[in-house]
């Protein structure tokens, strides 16, 4: 229906981005990305760059550029204010993580934040972020997804389908450290814990740094 075409629309391409700005840009979330987004070098590709709010964490004395590949229109509109603020040159990528454009073994750094649990193909996207990934390269990622516990799981499964409809796709549920080994990537530091003031079906966090597996 038309009526529900426009509300869509306007939702996806304004509101959300604006909700995701919010969310992303806030105080503890910020802390959280800071433990990890500091250590990015070279050449950066950063993978749903969202509205930009990770921009003010580079160290930009060790960061050369950022191919910023952020698949929707309405994110890179909000991003506008944070991209010309920053510090280092972003070069956008318009295309979704399970379609980089970019050389086999071309990216110093990927940075990967709040955005593995929105992408359909999660598994597509970390290979493509492997063959992108110079041998001695690194993904820093900070990610929230799923908890230990029993009773928090069986929640997130339950929510994940209403939750995925609001939330631009992300999954409450997706098994962070899993996901990662599964394509090839092996853990240099990996912390995981609760978030203080979120909710625990959205709050478990699994965030530090992967390098390729060397078999
Ligand atoms: C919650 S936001 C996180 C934004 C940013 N990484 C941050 O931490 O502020 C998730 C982002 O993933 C993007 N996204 C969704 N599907 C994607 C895909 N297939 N490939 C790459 N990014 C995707 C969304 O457009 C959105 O910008």
């Amino acid at each position: 229906m038309p009526f529900n075409g426009a509300v869509m629309s306007l939702y996806e391409g304004k509101i959300f981005p604006y909700l995701v700005n919010r969310v992303c840009s806030s105080e503890q979330v910020m802390s959280l990305k800071a433990k990890v987004i500091p250590l990015a070098t070279g050449k950066v590709l950063e993978i749903g760059m969202g509205t930009g709010a990770n921009l003010s964490l580079y160290n930009k004395n060790r960061v050369e550029f950022i191919w910023g590949l952020e698949p929707s229109a309405g994110m890179r509109k909000q991003a506008c204010s944070n991209v010309e603020k920053s510090a280092v040159e972003v070069k956008w990528l318009d295309l979704p993580g399970e379609k980089i454009p970019l050389e086999n073994e071309s990216v110093d750094t990927i940075v990967l934040t709040f955005t593995l649990c929105s992408i359909p193909d999660w598994k597509l996207a970390l290979q493509q972020m492997h063959r992108v990934l110079k041998p001695e390269g690194k993904l820093l990622f900070c990610e929230h997804g799923r908890a230990p516990e029993v009773n928090v799981q069986k929640w997130q499964d339950r929510l994940n389908p209403f939750w995925k409809k609001i939330g631009g796709g992300c999954h409450l549920n997706r098994p962070i450290e899993s996901c990662l080994k599964e394509t090839g990537f092996q853990f240099d530091d990996l912390q995981k814990m609760y978030m203080a003031s979120a909710p625990r079906i959205v709050g478990y966090m699994y965030y530090g740094q992967a390098s390729l597996q060397h078999f």
